[in-house]
């Protein structure tokens, strides 16, 4: 699996005292931690992460979530570019995975149900006759620790969360770490790590919702969108996957070369039509540094995806309504917003040929994601 060297570089490179709210640093670099509510008798903080050139990340340690990224585009216009909602209520009320720590198995199990060693598992069913998403209370609803990680280099923050044994049935105690850090180059990296006591299944990601003319302000259908694979894994009517590995060539699923979102959405071919769009996992080639990238060219936005995982699902908001209303009161309508899951395959319990999912007590996991935005 390819291996991800930047976060080394940050470490040699130095390190540049900043301390939380403490708007006197020598360099802009600020993290402000801030009461948001309580949540089943925990405290929510949110968390605004300031960078070198002023642009600004904002995270809570309510599912562990992003909720505000704010960058310039080509004319230097600074908007937030994600999903999510003002208001503590407007979060606790509103879509479940909003910039969330998705686990602790991201996308769907079939039938809520896997077996491990002869013991079968049963999940809560969420999602029709499917688990999604670690279950209804899974880690994208809960509150975990949240602490300002000091003397970095660049701002960040630790969210810890124990996931007891059994927690919507998955067997074993897991510690979860989820690090945030947000670089000077407009990168938020986001380091995993998981332990358990028990043998366990594990696919943990990041739902954040992007729309890199600013979240609220249209569509995603004019973005152009690149996937750095070769093979994508088709599904059923209910999302799972059949077990068939496809190539993208010929196929509307080919985005090894730029395409905008919407060029070939509204064809008629199978699995556009059981994704009701894109709903997919791309199979990584892991050959290159960048996995994915998303290019708006109105704003001159691009966003780079950067993967030590397997997959990618390209989810195309397909789901969205115009039901929740969003930062500035904006809604978030039908394909306004687009996301890019790092992780593995949806059902991997129940697909022995797939990159397992397993995780061992004497196993430690670790994985990084890096969002990175920038102009051109
Ligand atoms: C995505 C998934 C979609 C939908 C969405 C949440 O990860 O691929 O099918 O469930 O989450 O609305």
């Amino acid at each position: 699996m390819k291996k991800i060297h930047l976060l080394a570089t940050i470490m040699i490179a130095g390190v540049i005292g900043f301390t939380s709210c403490n708007q006197s640093s020598k360099n802009k670099q600020v993290v402000k931690k801030e009461n948001f509510g309580v949540y089943k008798g925990k405290d929510v903080f949110l968390f605004t992460l300031t960078n070198k050139d002023g642009n600004v990340l904002k995270i809570t340690n309510f599912g562990a979530r992003i909720t505000w990224i704010e960058v310039p585009d080509k004319a230097g216009k600074k908007e937030n570019v994600t999903f999510g909602f003002d208001t503590y209520d407007g979060m606790i009320n509103g879509d479940p995975y909003f910039g969330a720590v998705v686990g602790r198995y991201a996308n769907r199990i079939a039938k809520g149900k896997f077996s491990l060693d002869g013991t079968e598992y049963s999940l809560a069913l969420n999602n029709g006759v499917n688990t999604l998403h670690g279950g209804p209370t899974g880690w994208h609803s809960v509150v975990w620790d949240g602490e300002v990680v000091e003397k970095t280099e660049f701002p960040t923050i630790k969210f810890t969360y124990k996931s007891p044994d059994m927690e919507e049935g998955y067997p074993g105690n897991m510690d979860v770490e989820a690090i945030y850090t947000w670089t000077d180059k407009n990168e938020i990296v986001i380091d995993y790590k998981c332990t358990t006591d028990k043998k366990t299944v594990l696919n943990i990601t990041n739902h954040a919702y992007f729309n890199l003319h600013g979240a609220g302000n249209g569509d995603i259908l004019d973005h152009e969108l690149v996937i750095k694979a070769s093979t994508f894994v088709p599904v059923d009517s209910t999302l799972i996957p059949t077990g068939e590995l496809r190539p993208v060539t010929g196929t509307p699923f080919d985005f090894t070369t730029h395409h905008p979102v919407g060029e070939r959405i509204s064809e008629n071919y199978d699995q556009l039509v059981y994704g009701k769009g894109y709903d997919h996992t791309y199979i990584l080639d892991n050959k290159e540094e960048v996995d994915a990238t998303v290019y708006e060219p109105i704003s001159g936005r691009l966003m780079e995806v950067i993967s030590d995982q397997p997959g990618v699902q390209f989810y195309c908001g397909n789901f969205l309504n115009g039901k929740r209303i969003g930062h500035g009161g904006k809604p978030y309508n039908f394909r306004s917003g687009l996301c890019l899951e790092t992780g593995h395959y949806p059902d991997s319990p129940n697909h022995p040929d797939f990159p397992t999912t397993v995780l061992n007590p004497n196993e430690t996991f670790k994985s990084t994601t890096i969002y990175r935005f920038s102009v051109k």
